[in-house]
């Protein structure tokens, strides 16, 4: 487990690169991370240069940590995330939220690529996070709590909150957009999901199913911070459609829907 000195070393190290004072974080997934591209007065940190962060070298992924401007807001955005299936520890996969939380940020924006589970969703379509379903046992919070962090026992009724979800819905709708709103899935990964296992978790009550975001999410509301959730659909999870599932897929969908996402992202930015 990392330590509060780890944390507050991070912090000093990125507070040592730049005056920006980021006030909204962004985690971004799969095929999404073009959105750092777009942010003024850049200062780009690669992971492998920040103290006491993990080494990612995740497919798809740039892995840097991104302070600048976006639509008025002065953003800390990871450009690629760390996996509990490459083999990191859900303390590694979620020290990033840590550090974020000690830099002072309050609101985090967690989007990842998962697979439609609800066949009323369509590939390329944008889904709010409403909720969650933890289906992998695993959670970053096992192992002695830090009070100074969090409460022992956090409450899970709004991890997703409700204000950040609304202005979300608000800016889709001024920008006549398409948003799906369901329930997220955790799956450990690497391996998709079998047709069995997604007709389990239809049967669950889940509308995506994916291999991240869930603990970023839980760790974000110990440390008390708020969470925005968004996913991009970019397939029929296994079973729907009579063919396989591959990550060129989900890489290509994702960046087809780049600008859709990117607009709707910086609208909710503007409206934080
Ligand atoms: N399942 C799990 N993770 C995913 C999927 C999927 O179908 N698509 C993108 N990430």
């Amino acid at each position: 487990m990392h330590n509060i000195q780890e944390i507050i070393e991070t912090r000093d190290f990125i507070i040592s690169k730049t005056d920006q004072r980021p006030v909204i974080g962004l985690i971004l997934g799969s095929g999404l991370g073009s959105l750092a591209d777009d942010i003024q007065n850049a200062v780009k940190i690669p992971y492998s240069e920040i103290p006491h962060f993990a080494k990612s070298e995740a497919i798809g992924h740039a892995n840097e940590l991104v302070i600048g401007e976006l639509n008025g807001k002065i953003v800390a955005a990871m450009k690629g995330r760390f996996h509990y299936y490459e083999g990191f520890t859900l303390d590694e996969v979620t020290f990033p939220v840590r550090v974020m939380k000690a830099l002072g940020i309050e609101n985090v924006i967690i989007t990842n690529a998962c697979g439609a589970v609800n066949t009323s969703f369509n590939p390329g379509d944008l889904m709010l996070i409403s909720d969650h379903i933890n289906l992998t046992g695993a959670n970053p919070l096992i192992g002695p709590n830090n009070d100074e962090l969090g409460t022992r026992f956090p409450d899970l009724s709004d991890v997703y909150n409700k204000e950040l979800r609304s202005i979300a819905t608000k800016v889709a709708n001024e920008q006549n957009m398409q948003l799906q709103q369901g329930v997220y899935a955790w799956w450990s990964g690497p391996t998709y999901e079998t047709p069995a296992e997604i007709r389990m978790i239809r049967t669950l009550g889940a509308d995506a199913v994916g291999m991240s975001t869930v603990p970023e999410a839980i760790v974000a509301t110990h440390g008390g911070m708020k969470v925005l959730g968004i996913s991009c659909l970019t397939n029929m999870a296994c079973g729907i459609l009579d063919q396989p599932l591959n990550h060129d897929e989900v890489i290509e969908v994702a960046s087809q829907v780049k600008v859709k996402f990117v607009g709707l992202v910086k609208g909710i930015l503007k409206e934080i």
